[in-house]
């Protein structure tokens, strides 16, 4: 890990080690395994920031399971506009369908409140969802996720998927923005 890393003029330092991201998707692996098996459910990765997240995961499911993905943006630069748009959408039926969304980060949760709600429109048996990141204090809509990797407080974070600006999903860990710099 690197002591600090530098992305927009901000600088970021270590926050949470991939040794302990592995851990957490491993131990959310096995809670999805014990309470989805026989239900062959469907992982709907958010793209793009949950892609390293989903691609762990889904791999370390063990029972039958499907993947797709579906596209969203709720973001610029490091302040949330909450909107969301759906960029591109879900092609796979899901009516009847046990369905995990997997994310990178739940912030204020207008993106998942929006994304549960299309979602039911569709009529799946089950919608779960497994998040990496959680910002509870940063919540402003009633979202409750099934599976988290960590909570954290409200603070802008990068890295494994994790952007900012497009930048930094590259990094195998997760770091955190310094304080005390000057933002604009
Ligand atoms: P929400 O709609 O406010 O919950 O924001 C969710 C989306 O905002 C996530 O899917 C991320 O793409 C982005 N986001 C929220 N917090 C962060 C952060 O700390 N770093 C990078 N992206 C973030
Ligand atoms: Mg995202």
């Amino acid at each position: 890990m690197k002591p600090e890393v530098t992305y927009c003029g901000l600088t970021f330092v270590p926050y949470i080690t991939r040794e302990q991201i592995e851990a957490r998707i491993q131990a959310i692996a096995e809670e999805i395994t014990a309470d989805c098996r026989d239900k062959n459910p469907l992982l709907l990765c958010v793209l793009t920031g949950a892609f390293p997240f989903a691609s762990d995961l889904f791999r370390a499911i063990d029972t039958d399971a499907e993947i797709a993905f579906i596209r969203l943006k709720s973001y610029s630069g490091t302040q949330t506009t909450g909107q969301v748009r759906e960029v591109l959408g879900l092609n796979e039926d899901i009516t009847g369908r046990t369905i995990i969304i997997v994310e990178d980060i739940i912030d204020t949760g207008h993106t998942m409140f929006n994304l549960v709600n299309t979602l039911r429109e569709k009529r799946p048996a089950d919608i779960k969802i497994a998040t990496l990141l959680y910002k509870p204090q940063a919540l402003a809509l009633p979202v409750k996720p099934d599976y988290v990797g960590f909570e954290i407080p409200t603070k802008f974070i990068i890295g494994f998927g994790l952007d900012i600006d497009g930048k930094a999903r590259n990094l195998n860990d997760i770091y955190v923005i310094k304080e005390n710099q000057p933002t604009n």
